[in-house]
């Protein structure tokens, strides 16, 4: 088939590529390299530079394309920064996909997949682990745009016959993702412990987390294709909370041998408490279900990360 990746150069959507051109596919990537990098792309894949918001590039690239599947993973994911400047973080989250909604309308794509998030769109969650059911209440604008988008896509759904697949990631980890931002507190810690700098932990550190590896989630978007189907919305999760003091300990323990110490800083404003979203619909609908436990990804991890610094 052929597929238009938006965000391959990033972490997650390069690992996404890799995988579809291996089960034979054809894939464009579309990516404005802001926090991609061109040493993510799959050579095999076709690369364009350019940017969700240049509606003229968009409408261009569908009409050359033909696209019969978008898996749109391009985005400011940066949820602090969505609320330092709510604008700029609409203007890519919501108006740019909204660009990729309108040229799949017009150029007659067939599915809209969706990289949505689990953690930021259901808020202080009322019930652990949460189901797809919870209800929404993102607290920030980075989760407002994707339940935005969300709500658009059952729009193009029920009034151009658009199918999508959405789903709403944990808190994934894993090689490529990038340590230098302020998202992606495993990339961050590993980086910091293998180049002996302090790690910092905001508050207490026992918020928790549910961390999902990429191998797992590019699994669940191979499943779902095959599947094909209805439209759906499903958490790619594990179930499992975790705390920050432990992620810590267990990076300290897999990179020093547990020599490292942390600081405590001041807890973030607004920082999410608990954080864990069931995946029983996607073991039931897609039959998924995570297989890597977190001390085997964060190994496989650190070497990642081990041999990039080499
Ligand atoms: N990493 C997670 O834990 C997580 C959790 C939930 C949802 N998500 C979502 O998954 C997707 C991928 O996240 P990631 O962790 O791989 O982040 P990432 O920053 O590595 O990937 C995002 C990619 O989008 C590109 N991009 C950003 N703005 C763009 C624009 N205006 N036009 C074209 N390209 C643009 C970046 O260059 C980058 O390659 C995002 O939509 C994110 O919101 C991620």
């Amino acid at each position: 088939m052929k597929i238009l990746v938006t965000g391959g150069a990033g972490f997650i959507g390069s690992h996404i590529t890799d995988a579809l051109i291996a089960e034979g596919h054809s894939v464009v990537v579309l990516d404005n390299l802001s926090s991609g990098r061109i040493e993510n792309l799959n050579p095999n894949s076709h690369f364009i530079q350019g940017d969700i918001r240049d509606i003229a590039l968009i409408d261009r690239i569908f009409k050359e394309h033909r696209f019969e599947i978008v898996n749109h993973h391009a985005a400011q994911m940066d949820v602090r920064k969505s609320v330092e400047d709510p604008i700029f973080d609409a203007e890519t989250n919501i108006i740019g996909s909204l660009n990729l909604l309108e040229a799949c309308r017009k150029y007659s794509v067939g599915r809209f997949v969706f990289a949505s998030t689990g953690g930021a769109i259901y808020g202080e969650q009322d019930y652990f682990p949460a189901d797809e059911n919870h209800a929404t209440r993102p607290e920030s604008p980075y989760g407002v745009a994707k339940c935005s988008i969300e709500l658009y896509l059952h729009y193009y759904l029920s009034v151009h016959g658009m199918q999508h697949t959405i789903f709403r990631y944990a808190n994934v980890y894993g090689p490529r993702q990038d340590p230098h931002g302020e998202a992606g507190v495993v990339a961050i810690f590993t980086n910091a412990l293998l180049a002996e700098r302090q790690c910092v932990i905001f508050g207490d550190g026992k918020q928790t987390r549910d961390y999902v590896y990429i191998g797992d989630v590019v699994r669940a978007h191979i499943e779902a294709l095959k599947k094909g189907g209805e439209s759906e919305t499903f958490n790619i999760s594990t179930g499992i909370e975790t705390d920050v003091n432990s992620l810590f300990s267990m990076l300290s323990k897999i990179t020093t041998g547990g020599k490292a110490t942390v600081q405590y800083a001041d807890a973030r404003k607004g920082e999410q408490k608990r954080s864990v979203c069931s995946a029983a619909k996607a073991e039931e609908v897609l039959g998924w279900r995570p297989a890597v436990k977190l001390e085997d990804g964060l190994r496989s991890t650190v070497e990642y990360f081990q041999k990039a610094l080499a």
